[in-house]
């Protein structure tokens, strides 16, 4: 008995990543195919990241350079390897105007008249790299404010979450997939490692409107205020028609966390707390981004109070708490974070 050919006949040869963009843009009058070469170059990087990510144990690319970044955290040599692939490609690919990467402190602004601006987080979930837990490449694709004939500066990075004009992640697990969304609608894409192209696997991604998940780290509870204590707390009581209590997931990847929750539904949740009382995360390439991405699968996305979408970008290192999720489940978190507020007076 012949194995199943890894590889269907020619008639069932699926989407790839690169024919799922051009038909998308097809649908953008008047487009001129730098956006859809723009994100051509980030798909390439990314199979360029994946591959370093599947040899990083072999290849002594593991563990740390000794050094510390803006975010004063210790730099893997795999961050700088994924920063080092998507800065090249993207200048390389002059279709890019200014790149923000967690990685770098300033902005870097390639030669040309390119015509977007990319929000980065080469390599998310750092702290999980060697051992062996999924981690991910995170970005966000603004339209350039400056004119494209002068330089660029920063104020093309600087832009709200609600001017995006695509926003994905890799994300680089048990198989490496690649998600995006141009804002209507969210479509997951599978490498075929054996020939290097992205295949179309989960088509047109939405998110249930309740879940039976929550994911955060309980580990800072004792840092959160009342409200977010006593919203863990209403999860884990017993109560059928709620489907509670929740179950528990927390990887520790945002790309991780996220990716399931938009999968499966329920909430993920980086809180303020009194030691980050701007929350952890970064508002423009890990806030953003998957505030986008949640709210074109059906999601909600907010830092506990406003929806990150319109949260105004002062600096490019900003941080912002971030709660995105089911509707229903983010909306509950709202309602717990309403009544911390003074002379709400409301019971949850
Ligand atoms: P990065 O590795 O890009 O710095 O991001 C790490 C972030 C994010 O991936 C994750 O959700 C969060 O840090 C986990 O933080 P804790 O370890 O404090 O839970
Ligand atoms: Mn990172
Ligand atoms: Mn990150």
């Amino acid at each position: 008995m012949q194995p199943p050919s890894l590889h269907p006949p020619a008639s069932k040869v699926g989407i790839t990543l690169d024919q799922h963009i051009a038909n998308q843009m097809e649908l953008s009058p008047g487009a001129t195919g730098h956006f859809t070469s723009l994100l051509y170059q980030i798909a390439l990087a990314a199979k360029l990241v994946d591959a370093r990510v599947r040899q990083a144990g072999l290849a002594d690319i593991l563990g740390y350079t000794g050094e510390v970044n803006v975010q004063g955290e210790q730099v893997q040599k795999l961050d700088e390897v994924a920063n080092e692939t998507f800065i090249t490609v993207l200048k390389r690919g002059g279709r890019c105007c200014a790149i923000a990467s967690e990685e770098l402190e300033d902005a870097v602004f390639p030669e040309g008249t390119g015509r977007y601006a990319v929000t980065m987080d080469p390599l998310d979930g750092s702290s999980n790299i060697d051992c062996n837990v999924s981690i991910g490449t995170i970005f966000g694709v603004y339209r350039r404010k400056s004119d494209h004939h002068g330089p660029a500066d920063v104020g093309d990075l600087l832009q709200p979450g609600r001017d995006l004009r695509a926003a994905g992640y890799v994300i680089y697990g048990s198989s490496t997939m690649l998600v995006y969304s141009t804002g209507k609608s969210v479509h997951g894409f599978t490498l075929d490692p054996t020939i290097g192209e992205f295949f179309l696997s989960h088509d047109n991604i939405r998110i249930p409107q309740r879940g039976s998940t929550f994911s955060c780290n309980e580990g800072n509870s004792i840092r959160w205020d009342e409200s977010t204590r006593r919203w863990v707390a209403y999860l884990k009581e017993q109560h059928k028609e709620t489907k509670r209590p929740y179950t528990a997931r927390y990887v520790g990847s945002l790309v991780a966390d996220a990716h399931r929750t938009l999968l499966k539904g329920g909430i993920f949740a980086y809180p303020a707390d009194n030691k980050s009382p701007q929350g952890k995360l970064r508002l423009l390439y890990e806030a953003n981004p998957f505030a986008f991405i949640f709210e074109a699968a059906g999601g909600k996305a907010c830092d506990g109070k406003r929806r990150i979408l319109d949260i105004d970008a002062k600096e490019l290192h900003q941080r912002t708490p971030l709660v995105i999720g089911s509707p229903d489940d983010v909306a509950d978190f709202e309602r717990f974070a309403r009544s911390s507020e003074p002379g709400s007076g409301s019971s949850t």
